[in-house]
């Protein structure tokens, strides 16, 4: 059943969600109020300045353009891949100082812990009754565990979290996930899964909106070796690391052997990255920084970054040691979000009694 190749069904083509993308982008500009975004992280570690400058950058955007932002930590996802969860605790209020210090705002957004929220969970029921066993075992990234598990040993948890993924959205009826397009099949399930409980539970008006996926155009940036930035391949800068940490990791960074500096991102990747990292923290094209650098070669890119990101993060680096200095503070935040997160999961789920005929 986990050979099924097929493409996943109802995918739209990259093209069309490109398209869909940027008309989203024109209608947040004219009514942000219209949507409510579910996006969040799974709690593995400090997160670094690829999140910084990608995915915590965009929620900011859309959370100062009036959107409602919900901010999930996926708690239980990392219980599936983590030997012993005995640091959870630790990692998920550091996620909430990283958070906060990136400028996601609690008075603004909804920061909460999926398994706080049992209303949210309680959704799982009904929504693996929507979906066939061949139909999960289809999307691309439990197909990847799957293999890389060695097949079968992967935990029932971990084959059914495109259906948790989807509860995560809908429980809080969102309309929009930003998403990078390798995410699209989750979006695509839970639609599927919204779709059909609408047509069993709700016909004539549908409950569950069909969220959207909104594709980032944030830059991705590269971890220090040149391949995707990522803790568990040591290759990543935290955002909490200290200005020593972040020389050592740049003066370790990978580049090549040619003294000229140029912004060439597919015929020099690991240099383009570097020169892309210094761009995005001066705000200045990276082509600009690249030709100003010109026979400075990679010692000269790597003084420049260093200090350039050192610098940039100085502000947000205080901010989130002053917010690691004040966990009760950290605390308050997430049981605030928690409550929010309750109150919409409970209507949600009476609705969902009301519809199914389970009110008693
Ligand atoms: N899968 C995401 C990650 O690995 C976290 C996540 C869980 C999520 N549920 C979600 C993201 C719902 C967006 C929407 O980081």
């Amino acid at each position: 059943m986990f050979n099924v190749s097929l493409a996943p069904p109802g995918a739209e083509p990259p093209d069309a969600a490109q398209l869909r993308s940027h008309q989203l982008e024109a209608e947040l500009r004219q009514d942000a109020g219209r949507f409510r975004v579910l996006t969040g992280d799974r709690p593995t570690g400090p997160l670094h300045v690829g999140h910084l400058f990608g995915t915590l950058a965009n929620r900011v955007r859309l959370q100062d353009l009036g959107v409602d932002v919900l901010v999930l930590i996926a708690d239980y996802q990392t219980i599936t891949d983590r030997e012993s969860p005995a640091g959870l605790p630790a990692d998920v209020l550091g996620q909430v100082a990283d958070y906060i210090a990136a400028g996601i705002d609690p008075e603004r957004s909804t920061i909460f812990a999926h398994s706080q929220v049992e209303e949210l969970n309680q959704l799982m029921m009904p929504f693996l009754s929507l979906v066939s066993v061949a139909e999960v075992a289809r999307n691309p990234t439990v197909k990847d565990e799957f293999a890389s598990v060695g097949g079968s040993a992967m935990s029932a948890l971990m084959f059914t979290y495109p259906v948790h993924q989807a509860a995560d959205i809908l429980f809080c009826r969102a309309n929009l996930v930003p998403v990078g397009s390798d995410q699209l099949p989750h979006i695509e399930l839970t639609r599927t899964i919204a779709r059909r409980f609408n047509g069993c539970y709700s016909p004539r008006r549908p409950y569950f909106p069909e969220p959207e996926g909104l594709l980032t155009q944030a830059p991705l940036i590269l971890g220090v070796d040149g391949t995707k930035m990522s803790k568990s391949r040591a290759n990543a800068i935290a955002m909490a690391a200290s200005e020593d940490e972040t020389a050592r990791l740049i003066r370790r960074a990978k580049t090549d052997a040619e003294r000229e500096i140029t912004y060439e991102p597919e015929r020099r990747p690991e240099v383009s990255n570097l020169v892309l990292l210094a761009a995005l923290c001066l705000e200045r094209p990276p082509e600009d920084v690249a030709a100003e650098l010109g026979g400075a070669g990679a010692a000269g890119l790597k003084r420049l970054l260093t200090d350039a990101l050192n610098e940039r993060l100085r502000p947000l680096r205080h901010r989130r040691r002053e917010l690691a200095n004040d966990p009760a503070y950290l605390r308050s935040v997430l049981a605030n979000g928690t409550n929010r997160a309750r109150e919409i999961a409970t209507v949600t789920l009476n609705d969902v009694r009301e519809l199914m005929h389970n009110a008693y």
